[in-house]
């Protein structure tokens, strides 16, 4: 596995999602064990940079986690959270927070992040917030997630602590185009580099258009060439941004394998200058 720093601080270039473990916006217990399994696989397997948030399973896939985490040492974890767009006023997030480590079971994040802007609320408030957080060392960082330039920009202003990292979503199949930020890779991923600002590309396989890259016949030759599956691939592209860290979400053993083992091969320069040709959303 490869490990880059976010702020400082050694993470797994590819971690795990969590969306859709113990349910989409309310919980689901019905797979609970299946869910702390595959998460304790992931850290085992070297990915324990474990992406979850307040909104996820109503709360319950940072159930999950804190579940999944209690056999390990929590140094050796880095772990997100994120609150949620209707909490950023300054109290409700310090009460988000609260909640969302008491589920987790641990004393504090590694990164907290705004999970997506809201106009309504000034984020010099909710800056303000996360600064009060990280002084009181809750969080060991702070970040935004779905930021576009301008507001980041804002938010640096604001901020005493530096923003860490963006996780935005990013991929082959949504370079530029973003269902809630554009220009990731033409402006956003440049940005957050000249400013130290680590991005976390979500959706980094397409999640249900995945099929788009399983079946491009370049991914294919290539799938042949590297003797690594087009998973392994696309991971391997995103993460050859020197900036740029992922959290793939599987609910496989198997694909999780994948994904472990998606950074140990080099992709050549022409082949990425071809796949950059291929997908040029
Ligand atoms: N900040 C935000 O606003 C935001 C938004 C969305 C997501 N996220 C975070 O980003 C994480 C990842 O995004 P995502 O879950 O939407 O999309 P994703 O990771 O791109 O796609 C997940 C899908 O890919 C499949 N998959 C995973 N590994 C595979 C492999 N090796 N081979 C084949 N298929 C594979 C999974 O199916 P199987 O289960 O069958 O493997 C799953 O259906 C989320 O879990 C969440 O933590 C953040």
């Amino acid at each position: 596995m490869i490990y880059k720093n976010i702020a400082g601080i050694k993470v797994p270039s590819v971690g795990t999602g969590t969306w859709e473990m113990g349910g989409r916006n309310t919980p689901d217990y019905s797979k609970d064990s299946h869910w702390v399994n595959i998460i304790q696989k992931a850290i085992s397997l070297g990915m324990g940079h474990i992406d979850t948030a307040e909104i996820y399973g109503g709360g319950h896939a940072e159930e999950l986690t804190g579940l999944a985490i209690r056999d390990f040492r929590r140094n050796d974890l880095f772990i997100t959270s994120k609150v949620w767009h209707t909490n950023l006023k300054k109290s409700d997030v310090l009460r988000a927070a609260e909640r969302s480590l008491s589920r987790l079971g641990t004393g504090y994040f590694d990164l907290y992040l705004i999970h997506f802007p809201n106009p309504s609320v000034p984020v010099e408030e909710t800056i303000e917030a996360m600064n009060f957080l990280a002084d009181q060392k809750l969080t060991r960082l702070i970040g935004v997630s779905n930021f576009e330039k301008p507001l980041l920009k804002k938010a640096i202003r604001a901020s005493s602590y530096p923003i860490a990292a963006n996780q935005i979503e990013y991929g082959l199949l949504s370079r530029n185009k973003g269902v809630y930020t554009q220009n990731a890779e033409n402006e956003i991923i440049p940005y957050c580099r000249e400013n130290n600002i680590s991005i976390i590309a979500w959706r980094p396989l397409g999640k249900d258009n995945f099929g788009k890259l399983a079946s491009n016949p370049f991914i294919l030759s290539l799938s042949k060439k590297y003797q690594k599956t087009p998973a392994q691939i696309a991971l391997n592209w995103v993460v050859s941004n020197d900036n740029v860290l992922t959290i793939p979400k599987t609910g496989s053993f198997e694909h999780l394998f994948d994904n472990a083992l998606s950074t140990d091969f080099e992709l050549s320069k022409t082949d990425r200058d071809i796949l950059n040709k291929t997908f040029t959303q």
